[in-house]
């Protein structure tokens, strides 16, 4: 059976994707920054892997990189991420924060990829997707939010970039927005249930070839403008 990464495995998104991936065969190695405290994550059934892993620690993705040696990974699932606070009036913008949200949401998982490439090149799907957002669509853009807007647009150009420089190596490189999700981070007040929208990612993962590399879809696999 295929094996998959994912990170921010301990709650919201990647909970479900893990419990998903899991509930398929699949071998997953789950990250988060707390696995003592991971409860609903260690109580997954499967073949489930727990690492420590803080996206923002080069030290923590090299251990994760050397833990798995040369295991194959079918699918790095870059799911980790943060909002920063909501609504910061033009003039009162947290430089602090600011730096962190694309710090976690941008840095960390271009070096994740790049320290498991082998891995995923060495794979039989060789897939990596990683979770953005419509808010870095310029085209879409409706303003405000500008630290996680940013985020998600930079993201969106670095895995682009990956798509083209792994192209050669036939590893397929996906953009997805979840859609507006229940989680923490969506609030109770968002329009989709987490199950639906794993469940559209997880399709749209499954369907896409090489030809989809570097594009960007939303959960329903509508492509999402630029
Ligand atoms: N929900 C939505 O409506 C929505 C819409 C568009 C895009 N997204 C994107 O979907 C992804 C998942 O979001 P979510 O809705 O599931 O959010 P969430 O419920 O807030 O969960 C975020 C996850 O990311 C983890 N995380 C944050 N910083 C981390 C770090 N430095 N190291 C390791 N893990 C870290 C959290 O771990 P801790 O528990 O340790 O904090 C948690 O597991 C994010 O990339 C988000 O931007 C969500």
């Amino acid at each position: 059976m295929p094996t998959a990464v994912i990170t921010g495995a301990n709650r919201g998104l990647g909970l479900e994707f893990t419990r998903v991936y899991l509930a398929e065969g699949w071998t997953v190695h789950a990250g988060c920054r707390h696995p003592t405290k991971a409860d609903a994550l260690r109580k997954l059934k499967g073949d489930l892997h727990i690492h420590p892993l803080d996206v923002d620690d080069p030290k923590d993705a090299k251990a994760l990189a050397k833990s798995l040696g040369s295991e194959p990974v079918d699918l790095l699932l870059n799911n980790a991420g943060i909002f920063g606070k909501r609504d910061v009036p033009l003039g009162s913008l947290d430089y602090g924060e600011f730096e962190q949200v694309l710090k976690t949401n941008v840095v960390a998982p271009m070096r994740l990829a790049e320290a498991l490439i082998e891995n995923v090149a060495h794979s039989k799907q060789k897939k990596m997707a990683f979770v953005t957002s419509r808010m870095g669509s310029i085209t879409m853009n409706a303003g405000r939010q500008i630290p996680y807007r940013t985020s998600k647009t930079a993201l969106n150009m670095a895995v682009s970039c990956l798509a083209i420089e792994l192209r050669p190596r036939a590893v397929t490189c996906l953009l997805l927005h979840p859609g507006w999700v229940k989680t923490d981070m969506g609030g109770s007040g968002a329009a989709i249930e987490i199950p639906d929208s794993i469940a559209g990612m997880k399709k749209v993962i499954d369907k896409v070839s090489l030809d989809d590399s570097g594009k960007f879809y939303d959960y329903q696999g509508q492509a999402i403008p630029w």
